[in-house]
């Protein structure tokens, strides 16, 4: 989605912003611009680039930008009109003294732009953004403050803007409604951004602007109001994340990155959400006698964090016995799912800004459900509109790709139905005990996965032009599969399917031939036999197989071309292991065939519209 940095201090802003949004790449976009104020002409200057942000340093060093110490920027991910040129922000009104920089959708633009077109103002994009420069020029008589908060008054949607005035040119001013936005406090210089790796560097100190709220940045003081103008002391957060962690730090790529630091996540989260043998669900906002009194659950995400939500429901049935329904978030919404009275809704997402799983929060919270969210991103929508959180606490996630907030998602979902479980009696203490033992040993079997990477990088070698891809799994890894397939598509685009694998008779096998790619997840469990019976008729029909087994099961090899191993664990843990040969896979194929693996086309880190 797209990103926002604005820059208001003594030090010249274009680099700044320049770093600035080179490190909200990560968000997904299709072209960039920055907007300075300038002193020379009383306007502000503009540069603008379709594609990536080395296009629009490369137009700054040939048409240099004014110096100038007041500055917004803006990375555009595309959603009305084309990326191109004229579509990317920031926008301006006719005079060019006004500029604006939006994330979200404004819903009304269009009666807005035709209201303002029999005023007799032109138009130069067909972006919804526009219309919010003109309205802030129209309401504009020396108060920037009061124009933005008259033209935000008048729009609909979800909306994170930054704005500046070259009459003003000590001012930036911000709002937000649904789209996130975070103000930096720094040391004569303060700043806006959607994200906060975009200021990290610069300061720790954020306060991270609520729904329905804006503010005026000078170099040396900040200031928040509501929209009704009612002003709010703002609480100031620190980010205890460093760095380095949203830097590579030697790795190619921030997904490899992130796949390693899968062990530390994973220990950090056993480390302080246990005690001894029991869980710490602090934050979770439900008493244990609400917890006990859970009648079912319905799980709600979007992608990847929904397939964790598919794993979700395998344990919290089998661990608690209560009954769990998956939706991805798109559809809960448009549905009417019946909730009663002790219906329980966990949203999952790492962002905590996805617009459909927000949206179906809202929905059932206001039809009296409670809501939890497992989330990773401090602070953000999802948490704030919830009834508690569980924190996965797995750092910035930069690489387009969810990786370790994966795993970190379902690592939480064990440790919540072990609670669940412990507290309904549907398992008895020394189960309990025994497979949070073995959750607790997983970082440490994560790192031995790791070790053999070269392995599954030879592999990808054999693989990557196959022209399409089959991920069969059963049961717990049913999900694993389709997570598999989707890791794939999304950073090589080879189509990839995800299936359970006993669905195979009915459709896909149709598929296989020897022009055919079968990733078989096939680690010991209850149903391995049914799975290698799938795969000898893969085999049959001449599927190239790699199968992803269990250490010393050497049987596989009979069957299958390649065998990735994990180790040994409790075979409904086994997602968590499995996870990391499919990121593998999907990682090397796309090195290989030269996909931009951080920034895949056409994605989004954060999808904040629906
Ligand atoms: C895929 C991926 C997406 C996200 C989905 C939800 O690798 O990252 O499918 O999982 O967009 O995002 P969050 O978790 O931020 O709600």
């Amino acid at each position: 989605m797209c990103g926002i940095i604005g820059y208001v201090g003594s030090k010249e802003a274009t680099p700044i912003l320049l770093e600035g949004l080179k490190k909200l790449e990560y968000r997904g976009y299709d072209s960039s611009g920055v907007g300075v104020c300038s002193a020379k002409d009383g306007k502000i200057a503009i540069r603008k680039a379709q594609g990536k942000i080395r296009h629009l340093e490369e137009l700054i060093k040939s048409h240099a930008i004014p110096h100038s110490t007041v500055g917004i920027s803006h990375t555009r991910w595309a959603t009305h009109g084309a990326p191109s040129h004229r579509n990317s922000h920031p926008h301006c009104n006719v005079k060019q003294t006004i500029a604006v920089v939006h994330n979200g959708i404004i819903e009304n633009y269009q009666e807005i732009k035709q209201e303002l077109q029999k005023k007799g103002i032109k138009f130069s994009s067909e972006t919804d953004t526009e219309v919010i420069a003109h309205l802030v020029s129209q309401y504009f008589h020396g108060d920037l403050i009061k124009a933005v908060q008259k033209a935000i008054g008048r729009v609909r949607g979800a909306f994170a803007i930054g704005v500046i005035s070259s009459a003003t040119p000590n001012l930036l001013v911000a709002a937000r409604v649904g789209s996130p936005l975070i103000i930096g406090i720094g040391k004569g210089e303060n700043f806006i951004a959607s994200d906060v790796p975009a200021i990290l560097d610069k300061t720790k100190r954020v306060i991270y602007l609520k729904d329905g709220e804006m503010a005026a940045l000078t170099a040396n003081d900040v200031k928040i109001w509501k929209f009704d103008g009612k002003p709010v002391t703002p609480k100031i957060d620190t980010i205890t994340f460093t760095v380095g962690s949203a830097q590579k730090e030697g790795y190619p790529h921030f997904m490899l990155k992130e796949i390693h630091e899968q062990p530390n996540v994973l220990a950090q989260m056993m480390k302080v959400r246990t005690k001894g043998n029991n869980v710490i669900l602090d934050g979770i906002g439900l008493s244990d006698n609400q917890l006990k009194s859970i009648k079912n659950i319905y799980i709600v995400a979007c992608g990847t964090a929904y397939h964790a939500g598919m794993v979700g429901k395998y344990v919290i049935e089998k661990l608690s016995g209560i009954p769990v329904t998956v939706d991805a978030a798109s559809e809960f919404r448009y549905r009417e799912p019946i909730l009663q009275k002790g219906t329980l809704i966990v949203s999952v997402s790492q962002s905590g800004e996805t617009a459909d799983t927000l949206a179906a929060v809202r929905d059932a919270r206001a039809r009296g459900a409670k809501a939890i969210t497992i989330c990773n991103a401090v602070g953000s929508s999802l948490v704030r509109e919830s009834d508690g959180v569980l924190y996965t606490h797995a750092g910035p996630e930069i690489g387009v790709a969810s990786t370790k907030a994966y795993t970190a998602q379902i690592g939480m979902f064990y440790l919540f139905a072990l609670k669940l479980g412990e507290l309904r009696k549907k398992l008895s203490d020394a189960e309990r005990q025994k497979i949070l033992k073995e959750l607790k040993h997983i970082p440490t079997l994560f790192k031995t996965i790791l070790k053999d990477k070269d392995h599954v990088a030879q592999i990808a070698k054999k693989k990557f032009r196959f022209g399409c891809f089959l991920f069969l799994g059963r049961n717990v890894n049913y999900p694993s599969a389709l997570e598999g397939a989707l890791k794939l598509k999304e950073i090589s685009y080879i189509p990839a399917e995800g299936y359970a694998a006993g669905e195979m008779k009915h459709g896909p096998i149709a598929l296989i031939d020897e022009y055919r790619a079968v990733v078989c997840i096939a680690p010991q469990s209850d149903v391995y036999e049914k799975m290698i019976s799938n795969i000898q008729e893969i085999r049959a029909r001449k599927g190239k197989i790699t199968a992803i087994a269990t250490q010393g099961d050497t049987n596989i090899k009979k069957h299958a071309d390649y065998v990735i191993y994990i180790p040994k664990t409790n075979p409904l843990l086994t997602p968590l292991l499995v996870a990391l040969p499919l990121q593998l896979i999907a990682y090397y194929i796309a090195v290989n065939l030269g996909c931009d693996v951080d920034q895949p086309r056409n994605l989004a880190k954060s999808v904040t519209v629906e």
